[in-house]
């Protein structure tokens, strides 16, 4: 099975004196199927590692492959298109167009997929439908509530049908009841739509019902849930 997503011995030095380790020799693999949750204290390096796991930073060194592909050598038109094909993204502060009706903001997760309007359209309404919001398709989002907003969010990570959808504190903005909804929809989509996903976020809460945990301190990496060796009883 080709990884979702593969890190190998990534480092991320920022210039300063002595140059900041904002990553240090990071190893990670996400399985298509997988759900992940990254934790960690402020300035331990995640939106480093989001950027990088998107493609939108590349590291000092070491090796970044998305769905099986070496990003090193793509070029950064190359690596656009890589980024509108394979991944999908969800913000905490939704990055909706506000003008665009919520069926065209989805749809534009398709730009640049050589895909036609009207198909772009269809799927963005089937998209609409797995987070609920059929029959919002014509409103726009100034007359949503928060938590309508990611959804739509959602939908237009979702609507390409990416190897792995990354989500930085998805539920940041939203109040507990609404992110409890949006967490939920998250791993419906997982559990029953095969989305891979990999949510940033500090909230414990959050973190702590997701089964797989990646605990990011000081720019290095530890996988907490990667469950411990069973113990082989031994007859006496
Ligand atoms: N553009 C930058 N230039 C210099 N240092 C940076 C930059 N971005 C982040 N850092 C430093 O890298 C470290 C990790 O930051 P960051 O990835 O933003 O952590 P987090 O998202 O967990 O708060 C911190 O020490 C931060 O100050
Ligand atoms: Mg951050």
């Amino acid at each position: 099975m080709t990884p979702a997503l593969e890190l190998r011995n990534v480092t991320r030095l920022y210039p300063g004196e002595p140059p900041i380790r904002a990553l240090d020799g990071v190893d990670l693999r996400i399985d298509p199927g997988e759900m992940i949750a990254i934790v960690g204290p402020s300035g331990s390096g995640k939106s480093t590692l989001l950027n990088i796991m998107g493609t939108l930073d590349r590291p000092t060194s070491g090796d970044v492959l998305i769905d099986g592909i070496d990003t090193a050598s793509l070029g950064d038109r190359q690596r656009s298109g890589l980024r509108s094909g394979r991944l999908g993204f969800i913000f905490q502060s939704f990055h909706l167009l506000e003008g665009m009706r919520v069926v065209d903001n989805v749809a534009n997760g398709l730009l640049y997929r050589g895909i036609d309007r009207s198909t772009r359209l269809k799927r963005a309404r089937e998209a609409l439908e797995l987070v609920g919001l059929a029959d919002r398709a014509a409103t726009r989002p100034p007359k949503l509530s928060g938590g309508q907003r990611q959804r739509v969010a959602i939908a237009r990570a979702l609507v390409g049908d990416p190897a792995l959808i990354l989500a930085d504190e998805p539920t940041g903005n939203l109040d507990s009841q609404t992110s409890e909804d949006i967490l939920e929809l998250l791993e419906d989509l997982n559990a029953h739509h095969g989305a891979t996903i990999a949510i940033i976020t500090h909230d414990l809460e959050v973190a702590e019902r997701i089964p797989r945990r990646i605990n990011v301190r000081d720019g290095r990496v530890e996988d907490t849930a990667a469950p411990p060796p069973i113990p082989v009883e031994v007859p006496a």
